[in-house]
Order: structure tokens, then C-alpha cells, then sequence
């Protein structure tokens, strides 16, 4: 057994990453294999099955069911393995760039640990709606090829006192058990009690317990946190988390970008992307994404297999008339 392995083993042990510790663990056994060790390595594929999981994908990570409310009534969160890719976002380079380096990072938490160096654990993502904030969050976990823990924020916020706090608190000890991409979708939900009119204040509050809470988490998860709220951020809350990526609104170049993208795989003829990317300036991505998807089912209605101008067209309008 090579001594790579070994520490990969005690590696991902340490960081309770699961997905290393397997990969890890088919190497040896297919090592042990190729080494026609038979029974050793039939020993080992039956013990790495009776730890749950299936051995034809090495990537299937295996967790428990997330954690319910008291009254047992609702999930608190939802487990997803997700499928975007940060290459399918558009998004400015500092934006982008700081994504690469988050997935990279984490990747390097081992390392950072061991020279004493804190770890970017929390960050926020904010901005307008659409312009992929919980896309991104996706992505992150795509490329750490960790599963997305999404925190149901409705199911956490509870109207009984102090129930709220400790829903939060069974989720992140969930989060614990295996290293996650933990998203807090709509992050300024988590203080919208239902019948408060000081709605603003009680965010406030359940936000600033919510960092008190997080303050010190050091488990095997990144915690994500997005909102397109601007009291947040009013409130300098922002400062507490470990980084802030603003997500805004594209460029008109950038909804060409998104456009072409959508259509890569789309049979198209006659269509002017130029003049529909600035139509639609002023909107986010969503909107693009929206219009060729509106455009694509136009062109099925007529049973073409081919979106031309006049499809694209007949979807602007209801694009352009909605708010985003
Ligand atoms: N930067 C982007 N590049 C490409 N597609 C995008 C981008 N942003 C959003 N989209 C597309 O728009 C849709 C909505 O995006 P997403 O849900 O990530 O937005 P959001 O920022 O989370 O919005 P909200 O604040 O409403 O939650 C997605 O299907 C996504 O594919
Ligand atoms: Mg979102």
C-alpha cells in the first residue's frame, strides 16, 4: 500500500471528508486487486459496503436524513447533489475569480490548519435576485464535488420562542457529520418572524444570533449565506462573515455572453443576440436565461425543431414587461 494513500486516508479523516477517504479507500482496494490479493481486497470492498454506499460510483456520499423541527413535522434542510458547474455562471472576473480561489482554498483547509492560518468558513453572497447567487453556491459544491446541504429557513424560523435558535443549532450540528457546501438560501428570511410588524429589528436579531452561533464553527463545511435584502448589509452584518461576494447585475456583454451560452446547445437560425442583450439591459441574467428558454418553447408550439428571430421575438416582450 503506498504511503500517498495512506496519508490521504489520515488526511481525510481529519477533515471528515468522506468523498477523499473513499477515493482513497478504491485505490488501495483496486492496488490489493491488481495485486491479485483477492480475499484482502474482497474483505475491504465488503467493509467500505457496510459502511452504506454503493462501490460502482465512488462519488455517492452517503448521509444521514437531515434533522426535523421538535414537532418532527418539518425537514431543515434538503440534501442535493448538485450539477452546475462554476463555467455555466457568467459573472465578473473579480466575482469569478474569488469563487476559484474559495473551491480552491477549501481544498487547502488541511493545509491551513496546520500553519495556523484561519480558514474562510462563512461567507455571504449578496445581490439582486437572478444574477446567480444560489447557482453559485451549487457550483461551489459541484466543483468540491461535496453535496448541497440547502437550509430550509422556513422550517428553522419558528413562532415558538426560542425554538428558532435551536432548529439553527440542529442544522449546523448536522453539518457537522460530513463535509458539506451549507447553503442559507434567502438568508433574510431567518428573521421574518410571521406576525412582527418590527420585521426589520427581529432580522436583525436572529441574524446576529445566527454569527454569534457560527462564530467559531470549525467543522468540515462551508457555510454559505445569500440574500438580495439590502437591510442587511445596512446593518454592517456583512463584516462578521469571513468574506462578501456581490453578485450584480450584467453588462451587456455579459447577457450576450449568457445568450450564447444558453443557445450552444439549442438549434437556432437568423437570431440577433447583439439587439436582444441590449434589450434586455438593465436586467439580470435570470432574464436571458428566461428568454431563451420562453423562445425554445416557442418553437416547439410550432412544432420546429429549429428557435428562429421570430420565436426570441415573441418571448421579448414578456420579458422585458416583468419586474426582475
Ligand atoms: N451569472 C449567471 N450566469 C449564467 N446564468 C445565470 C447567472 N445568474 C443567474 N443565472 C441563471 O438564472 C437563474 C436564476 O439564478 P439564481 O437562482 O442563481 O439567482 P439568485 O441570485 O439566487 O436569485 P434570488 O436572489 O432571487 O435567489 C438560474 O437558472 C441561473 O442559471
Ligand atoms: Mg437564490
Amino acid at each position: 500500500m503506498a504511503g500517498r494513500q495512506l496519508k490521504e486516508i489520515f488526511r481525510a479523516f481529519h477533515a471528515r471528508d468522506e468523498l477523499a477517504f473513499r477515493r482513497a479507500a478504491m485505490e488501495i482496494i483496486e492496488e490489493e486487486q491488481a495485486k491479485h490479493h483477492n480475499a484482502l481486497a474482497r474483505d475491504l470492498q465488503k467493509l467500505l459496503v457496510a459502511g452504506g454506499g454503493s462501490l460502482d460510483s465512488g462519488s455517492t456520499i452517503v448521509v444521514p436524513a437531515p434533522p426535523k423541527d421538535r414537532e418532527g413535522e418539518w425537514d431543515l434542510g434538503e440534501v442535493r447533489e448538485p450539477d452546475r458547474l462554476l463555467e455555466d455562471l457568467i459573472l465578473n472576473k473579480t466575482v469569478s475569480s474569488a469563487l476559484e480561489n474559495i473551491v480552491e482554498e477549501v481544498r487547502q483547509w488541511p493545509g491551513l490548519d496546520a500553519a495556523g492560518l484561519p480558514r474562510r468558513q462563512r461567507l455571504l453572497l449578496q445581490g439582486p435576485p437572478g444574477c446567480g447567487k444560489t447557482t453559485a453556491a451549487e457550483a461551489i459544491a459541484a466543483e468540491l464535488g461535496r453535496p448541497l446541504l440547502i437550509v430550509r429557513l422556513d422550517a428553522v424560523v419558528s413562532s415558538y420562542l426560542g425554538e428558532t435558535a435551536s432548529n439553527l443549532r440542529r442544522i449546523l450540528e448536522y453539518a457537522d457529520q460530513a463535509p458539506f457546501v451549507v447553503l442559507f438560501d434567502e438568508f433574510d428570511a431567518l428573521g421574518r418572524s410571521r406576525d412582527d410588524a418590527s420585521e426589520h429589528g427581529e432580522m436583525k436579531r436572529v441574524v446576529t444570533a445566527f454569527l454569534q452561533m457560527t462564530d467559531r464553527y470549525r467543522g468540515p463545511s462551508l457555510l454559505l449565506a445569500a440574500t438580495n435584502h439590502p437591510a442587511l448589509l445596512d446593518e454592517a452584518l456583512w463584516r462578521r462573515f469571513d468574506e462578501v461576494l456581490t453578485f450584480g447585475l450584467p453588462t451587456v456583454h455579459q447577457l450576450r455572453q449568457v445568450l450564447r451560452l444558453r443557445l450552444k446547445s439549442v438549434a437556432h437560425s437568423g437570431l440577433e443576440i447583439d439587439r436582444y442583450a441590449s434589450t434586455l439591459k438593465g436586467r439580470p441574467h435570470a432574464a436571458a436565461e428566461k428568454l431563451v428558454v420562453d423562445a425554445r418553447r416557442n418553437a416547439l408550439m410550432r412544432d420546429s425543431a429549429i428557435v428562429t428571430g421570430e420565436d426570441v421575438d415573441r418571448a421579448l416582450p414578456g420579458i422585458t414587461s416583468r419586474p426582475w
